[in-house]
C-alpha cells in the first residue's frame, strides 16, 4: 500500500447517503435528550451538509441557526438544504469561531468533537460564544469501542493489519474523556448518555455500496488491489447477520454530553 489514507469530507451528496441517514437517526434521540426550548439561537459547529441543523429547525422552532464547517463541499450542500433566512451556513473552524461572545443560547457539535485537533480549545470556543446559562452539548460515535456505523469493515482492516485512519482526537469519544472535558471546562449540570441506534439496509449489497463510501473506509479501499477489496467485502459479509429477507441491520452507538455555562 502506498500513501497515507486520510479522512476528508469532500462530497456533501455522498455524505448524505453513507452518514446523513445515520446522523438523522441518532440526532433525533440526541435532541430528545437535550429537550431544548423553542425560539432559541443555535450554533451547529461542524454542521457538515446541514443534516443536524435541519433537524433542529424542524423540531425546535429556533429563532436562528448558524452552521459552520471547514468543508466547502459540505457547506455547499447545506446551503441548498433549508431555505429560511433564520438559517445560515458558512465556512469556519471549531477552534476559532467567527462569532462574537455570548451570542447563542445553544452551542452543539454533532459527530464533530473527535475531528477537532484540540477538543479543549473547541469547547472553550463553544463556551465563549454562548450566553451565561446556555447549553453546550456534543455527541460522538464511540470509535474506540467499535460504535461507529462502519465498524464491521474497520474490523476486517484490523484483522488483515491494514492501516486505516482514525479521527485525530478519537480519545475524546470515550465517555470518561467526554465528561472530563466538560468538567475541566467548568460547565455545570453535566449529564452524559450512551445513545444506541440501528439502521436496516435492504440487503448486503446496499450496506456495502453505501458504507464503503465512508470517509474512513473509501480512501483505504482506493489504495488496495481489487482482490484485496473483494476479500474484505467477503469477510465483512461473513461477519454480519443477514436476515431471511436478505436485510442487514447494523447497530451503532455514540456517547453524548451536555452541560450549561
Ligand atoms: C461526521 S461529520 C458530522 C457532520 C454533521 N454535524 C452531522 O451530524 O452529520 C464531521 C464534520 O466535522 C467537520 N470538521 C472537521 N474538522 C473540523 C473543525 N476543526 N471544526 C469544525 N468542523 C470540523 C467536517 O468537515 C465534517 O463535516
Amino acid at each position: 500500500m502506498s500513501g497515507e489514507p486520510e479522512i476528508k469530507f469532500e462530497d456533501g451528496d455522498s455524505y448524505e447517503k453513507w452518514m446523513g441517514v445515520w446522523s438523522q437517526l441518532i440526532g433525533n434521540q440526541f435532541l430528545e435528550w437535550l429537550s431544548p426550548e423553542s425560539g432559541k439561537v443555535w450554533v451547529d459547529i461542524g454542521c457538515g451538509n446541514g443534516t443536524f441543523s435541519e433537524q433542529i429547525y424542524n423540531a425546535h422552532s429556533p429563532s436562528e441557526i448558524q452552521g459552520i464547517d471547514p468543508s466547502p463541499e459540505q457547506i455547499d450542500f447545506a446551503l441548498k438544504r433549508v431555505a429560511d433566512e433564520r438559517v445560515a451556513f458558512q465556512l469556519g473552524d471549531a477552534m476559532n469561531l467567527p462569532f462574537e461572545s455570548d451570542r447563542f443560547d445553544y452551542a452543539t457539535m454533532a459527530l464533530v468533537l473527535f475531528f477537532v485537533p484540540d477538543p479543549t480549545a473547541g469547547v472553550a470556543e463553544m463556551i465563549r460564544v454562548t450566553k451565561p446559562g446556555g447549553g453546550i452539548s456534543a455527541y460522538v460515535w464511540d470509535v474506540m469501542e467499535g460504535g461507529a456505523p462502519m465498524a464491521n469493515i474497520l474490523n476486517q482492516f484490523r484483522i488483515l493489519d491494514i492501516d486505516h485512519p482514525y479521527p485525530p482526537s478519537s480519545d475524546v469519544s470515550r465517555m470518561e474523556r467526554l465528561e472530563e472535558t466538560w468538567l475541566q471546562a467548568g460547565l455545570r449540570d453535566i449529564e452524559t448518555k450512551q445513545i444506541l441506534v440501528q439502521r436496516t439496509y435492504e440487503n448486503f449489497a446496499d450496506y456495502w455500496n453505501l458504507t464503503s463510501r465512508s470517509a474512513n473506509v473509501n480512501p483505504v479501499l482506493n489504495l488496495l488491489s481489487p482482490d484485496m477489496t473483494a476479500r474484505i467485502k467477503k469477510m465483512t459479509h461473513d461477519s454480519l447477520e443477514v436476515g431471511h429477507d436478505e436485510s442487514v441491520t447494523i447497530n451503532a452507538f455514540a456517547n453524548a454530553v451536555k452541560g450549561s455555562v
